[in-house]
């Protein structure tokens, strides 16, 4: 039973308030990937659940014991960190082989677990090299490998692909995904890397300033941030932000207006943000652009990726939007363009507070 609950989590260091009251349940066996900003106090939440931190305040349990007080050893967790922190002077099948050596585990089967471990990783051929012979992507392989051979039901890992090239990275990413779906152990994962979250968590917990933003799997996510800052963080490129504010439209509906805009609001949209001020929030797949002579926006610039090209525009001297159109399309830089929202999705949130309204 590898269940994981963090009640009323704190961390200070002196005055410094780096973990500010985390509640959260990780359930057994979920590929759960905390993910926010440099210094939202991933690395201390993570550090709290494998003992390096102590809390402040709050409790910690691992099934239904508090291990507040247990040594990270006894915790019965894997880790695997940013810096591999493998040995140097040890072969690849050593530094694997190495917590089993600790625990006083028979040869042959050291032997038996290491070989299975390596081949998990596909790194079987690489045991006699020394981790300054591996590649990046493979010294990484032998980092996962040396927790694995320990057979935790929890791994805790932070940044752990973050030394690696693009592509690498992405091809561990999959392996991740593979390797979880074989151990069916729970997987707690930091990351400030939006892309790495959406792509390998079953549910995600955007962390801010010490604390949760929103916690849902990463489609709930990226369809229906709770906030300004959620909204922003994910999606590439980031989401489109118009101030305004939303006013009954001419016929049932609401509608959000700004400066040269005026946008329909979907029905569903609460009575109660009428006469709000409001930050509108649109992604570029949601934004609908034509040429048009007498179109209030020009195109600025354009970036072709292939599969669909980011036209970027502006309005009366707005800040640029971006749109998502087909790559065949003859926009250019100059061209005059009309524009709408697509309003089942447009978001809109408290300028203050950054609240979502809808
Ligand atoms: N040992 C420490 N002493 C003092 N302050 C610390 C210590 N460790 C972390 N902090 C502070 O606590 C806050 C959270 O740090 P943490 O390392 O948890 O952030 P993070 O989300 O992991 O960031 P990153 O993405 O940069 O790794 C930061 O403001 C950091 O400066
Ligand atoms: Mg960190």
């Amino acid at each position: 039973m590898a269940e994981i609950v963090l009640r009323d989590l704190v961390k200070h260091f002196g005055s410094a308030v780096a973990v500010a009251g985390v509640h959260l349940q990780i359930e057994d066996g979920e590929f759960l990937i905390m993910v926010g900003p440099s210094g939202c106090g991933k690395t201390t939440t993570l550090n709290m659940i494998s003992g390096l931190e102590t809390p402040t305040s709050g409790e910690i349990f691992i099934g239904d014991q508090v291990v507040n007080d247990l040594e990270p050893g006894e915790r019965g967790l894997g880790m695997v960190f940013q810096d591999l922190a493998l040995f140097p002077h040890m072969t690849v099948f050593e530094n694997i082989a190495f917590g089993l050596r600790v625990k006083k585990t028979e040869e042959a089967e050291v032997e038996r677990r290491v070989r299975a471990a390596a081949d998990a990783m596909h790194i079987g051929a690489l045991l006699d090299k020394r981790p300054s012979e591996c590649s990046g992507g493979e010294a990484q392989r032998v980092a996962l490998a040396r927790t694995i051979v320990n057979d935790p039901s929890v791994f805790l890992m932070d940044e752990p692909l973050s030394s690696l090239d693009a592509k690498l990275r992405l091809d561990m990413r999959t392996e991740l995904k593979h390797l979880h779906h074989r151990l069916r152990a729970t997987f707690v994962y930091v990351t400030h890397d939006q892309a790495e979250a959406m792509t390998m968590a079953d549910r995600i917990v955007v962390m801010e300033g010490g604390r949760i933003e929103q916690v849902g799997a990463p489609l709930e996510i990226y369809r229906r941030p709770a906030s300004r800052f959620v909204a922003g963080f994910f999606g590439v490129p980031t989401m489109n932000f118009l101030e305004g504010e939303v006013a009954a439209g001419a016929g049932d509906g609401l509608e959000f207006r700004s400066t040269r805009v005026v946008q329909p609001l979907s029905a569903s949209t609460p009575a109660a943000v009428a006469g709000s001020a409001a930050t509108l929030g649109v992604r570029a797949e949601h934004v609908r652009l034509a040429p048009s002579d007498d179109g209030a926006g020009r195109v600025t610039l354009t970036e072709p990726l292939g599969d669909e090209t980011l036209v970027f525009f502006e309005f009366g001297g707005s800040a640029p939007l971006v749109a998502k159109v087909d790559p065949d399309s003859p926009l250019g830089p100059g061209d005059p363009v009309a524009f709408d929202f697509d309003r089942d999705w447009c978001h809109l949130f408290d300028p203050e507070s950054g609240a979502r309204l809808n």
